[in-house]
């Protein structure tokens, strides 16, 4: 079968890394996980500050000293920045805070697309974020962008929160998801917003199995022809 690429946007936390997991898992495909890779730079931006902010010029200027790649450990995928694991570190609630102020600006995604671009240079990669169908592969094979209504998705991150030990209440989680969306989709450079050839799910009445079967047979029907 001919491997293509297959680029999931959409906004925050509708289960795009999930669905692109999955599908990456039973393709034998490469998943690549580009908000991590923003959250690795956001990451290294404030340990930069010691006043606990970003300096921004300060992290364009050393964007050269930044490693950011991906392995399996134990069979799970795990983010490193400098050959630090960041997997847990870059979801904690500061970063949140900041990753879209660094995810808009220009230098970093120079950057990061080119980085995103090598990595599905051989095809057969599930890429998900904000810009891949428009922005990283305008030709990709496959595009997918997935919505659902802020709420549902405040209601997702807040249970991730929990499981992972981070603590903010749903109207927190819920008020962060709102603002992140507003700045991505409001930015100048490479916005939140649907290629006009992806197909748009709404995932928010569908199950996790729902919205894979319908990514994977559309899929599949592309890769064969
Ligand atoms: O998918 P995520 O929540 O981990 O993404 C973190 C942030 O990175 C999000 O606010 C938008 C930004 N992002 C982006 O601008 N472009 C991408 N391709 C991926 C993520």
């Amino acid at each position: 079968m001919k491997k293509i690429i297959i680029a999931i946007d959409g906004h925050a936390a509708t289960g795009k890394s999930t669905q692109a997991k999955r599908l990456a898992k039973t393709l034998g495909y490469t998943y690549v996980d580009t908000g991590a890779m923003y959250r690795a730079v956001t990451l290294f931006g404030l340990n930069q500050d010691p006043k606990g902010g970003i300096e921004m010029n300060k992290l364009i200027q050393s964007l050269d000293q930044i490693r950011i790649y991906f392995e399996e450990v134990e069979g799970v995928q795990q983010t490193f920045l400098n050959g630090l694991n960041v997997t847990q570190s870059i979801r904690d609630p500061k970063v949140n805070e900041f990753v879209s102020q660094v995810a808009a600006n220009e230098s970093v995604r120079t950057f990061l697309s080119k980085q995103q671009q090598r990595m599905g240079e051989g095809k057969g990669v599930v890429m998900d974020g904000r810009d891949i169908g428009t922005v990283v592969f305008p030709n990709a094979e496959c595009k997918f962008f997935l919505t659902a209504s802020p709420e549902i998705r405040a209601q997702r991150r807040y249970q991730e929160q929990l499981e992972s030990n981070h603590k903010e209440s749903y109207e927190e989680v819920l008020n962060n998801v709102n603002a992140r969306d507003a700045l991505d989709a409001g930015r100048a450079i490479a916005p939140l917003r649907k290629a006009d050839d992806a197909i748009e799910i709404d995932v928010s009445e569908m199950s996790i199995t729902e919205v894979f079967d319908q990514l994977h047979g559309y899929i599949l029907s592309k890769s064969d022809s």
